[in-house]
């Protein structure tokens, strides 16, 4: 049966399609077979996978899945036993179904932050909606993938911070600003294609891949999504 990881966050740009496609292509590239949905009607993991180079393919399967919208669990529960794991893209709108929806037969929910404080206020609606779907899928465990960060300025020291305090448990991982995601979707591939002009991504991407592994490994306890 395939682990079930959803990425969503409401607010657009905060990196859901980055860490789909990074972790997805691990994943493949560990030699698992790997699904991922683009639930998004941009279609950017879609055309993220037509990016890549003739004989480089993609390592993991990309479906384009927006038009089943509230009802993309069901197409998820089709794929279960063909794959190891299934990356759920979502879209960002605020009245998307889709999020509701994946969150409901997920085993994992990543949602990908930057720090900084609009970005953290606007992820105040999908913390809501994690613990309301808790409610429901008890299993569904919930982490804050930090993104886009910048180590040195105060400013996302003190957004860490506030993640801290937000019921979800924030991923020791965190991605920091870097070209080497930018340059993975021109070229339709992940940082590892990229060699050593992207080490400090490929040890960050390595490390979340890890990190959500050992997630998915422990059982979960009854009730994982705190309601606050
Ligand atoms: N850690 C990072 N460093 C540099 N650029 C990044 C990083 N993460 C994402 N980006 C870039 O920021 C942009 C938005 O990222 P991405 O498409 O993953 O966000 P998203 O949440 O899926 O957006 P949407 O809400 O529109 O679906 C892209 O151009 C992506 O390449
Ligand atoms: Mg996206």
């Amino acid at each position: 049966m395939a682990k079930i990881l959803t990425v969503a966050n409401q607010k657009g740009g905060s990196g859901k399609t980055t860490v789909a496609m990074q972790l997805a292509g691990c994943f493949g590239r560990r030699d698992k077979k790997v699904l991922v949905i683009d639930a998004d009607p941009q279609g950017t993991a879609v055309r993220w996978a037509a990016s890549a180079e003739d004989g480089k393919p993609f390592p993991a399967r990309v479906a384009g899945l927006s038009a089943a919208g509230g009802k993309v669990h069901r197409e998820v529960q089709k794929f279960v036993d063909d794959y190891d794991y299934i990356v759920v893209d979502c879209p960002p709108a605020v009245d998307s179904p889709v999020p509701q929806s994946a969150l409901l037969v997920s085993d994992l929910v990543l949602v990908p932050v930057i720090p900084s404080p609009a970005d953290l206020w606007a992820a105040t609606g999908i913390q809501q909606l994690i613990s309301n779907i808790g409610d429901i899928n008890e299993g569904l465990r919930a982490r804050i993938v930090p993104n886009m960060c910048q180590p040195n300025t105060s400013l996302a020291r003190d957004a860490l911070d506030v993640l801290k305090d937000f019921g979800i448990p924030v991923t020791d991982a965190c991605l920091h600003l870097r070209t080497a995601y930018r340059r993975a979707a021109v070229f339709g591939g992940i940082v590892h294609d990229q060699g050593a002009q992207a080490r400090q991504a490929i040890e960050e991407v390595d490390a979340l891949v890890d990190e959500v592994l050992r997630i998915l490994d422990t059982p979960p306890a009854a009730k994982e999504v705190d309601n606050g």
